[in-house]
């Protein structure tokens, strides 16, 4: 696969607006997307395939707090899984909280989504809390890597 990843701008969003829910999963709506865009306090990145055209294969993004983070979104274009573009999104990510001097990155996953949780484990994110039926009736994890 060849690839490469940037920072994510409103034509990226654009031009994957038809397909998120479809191609993405049931993730965040196009407005919510575009408002999170054009927050300061979020940084979002994109990972294009160059050899489909520089069609969008998956997109992650962050939201800072002060000294801290939290992850708003992860996901990977359906076909694409599983080949370890996931763990390239995180690792930008723990990047640009590097470069921000951030204390710490959390998030919050669905305690059914084992492929989330592996990937976050993988990363060294710990277990933090338990958000009780969050979704409906299941539960949140609240997960967390200190990064100092
Ligand atoms: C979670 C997600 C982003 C992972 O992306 P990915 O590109 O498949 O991840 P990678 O290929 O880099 O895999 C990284 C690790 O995740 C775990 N993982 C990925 N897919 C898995 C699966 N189907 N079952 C179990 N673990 C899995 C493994 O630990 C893997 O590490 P390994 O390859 O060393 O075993 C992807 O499954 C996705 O987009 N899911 C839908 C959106 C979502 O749920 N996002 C998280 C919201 S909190």
């Amino acid at each position: 696969m060849n690839i490469k990843i940037d920072r994510m701008n409103l034509d990226d969003l654009k031009s994957i607006k038809d397909i998120l829910s479809l191609e993405f999963d049931d993730f965040w709506n196009y407005n919510i997307l575009k408002d999170e865009l054009e927050s300061k306090n979020s940084k979002y990145i994109v990972v294009k395939d160059i050899e489909s055209n520089d069609e969008i294969v998956g997109f992650a993004g962050i939201k800072i707090f002060i000294d801290e983070a939290d992850i708003m979104n992860i996901v990977v274009k359906k076909g694409y899984r599983n080949k370890g573009i996931g763990s390239l999104l995180l690792e930008n990510l723990l990047l640009l909280c590097n470069k921000s001097n951030l204390k710490s990155l959390s998030l919050e996953v669905n305690e059914k989504n084992i492929p989330a949780i592996n990937l976050y484990k993988k990363f060294g994110f710990k277990n933090i809390s338990i958000r009780k039926n969050y979704y409906k009736d299941e539960n949140g994890i609240i997960m967390k890597k200190v990064l100092v």
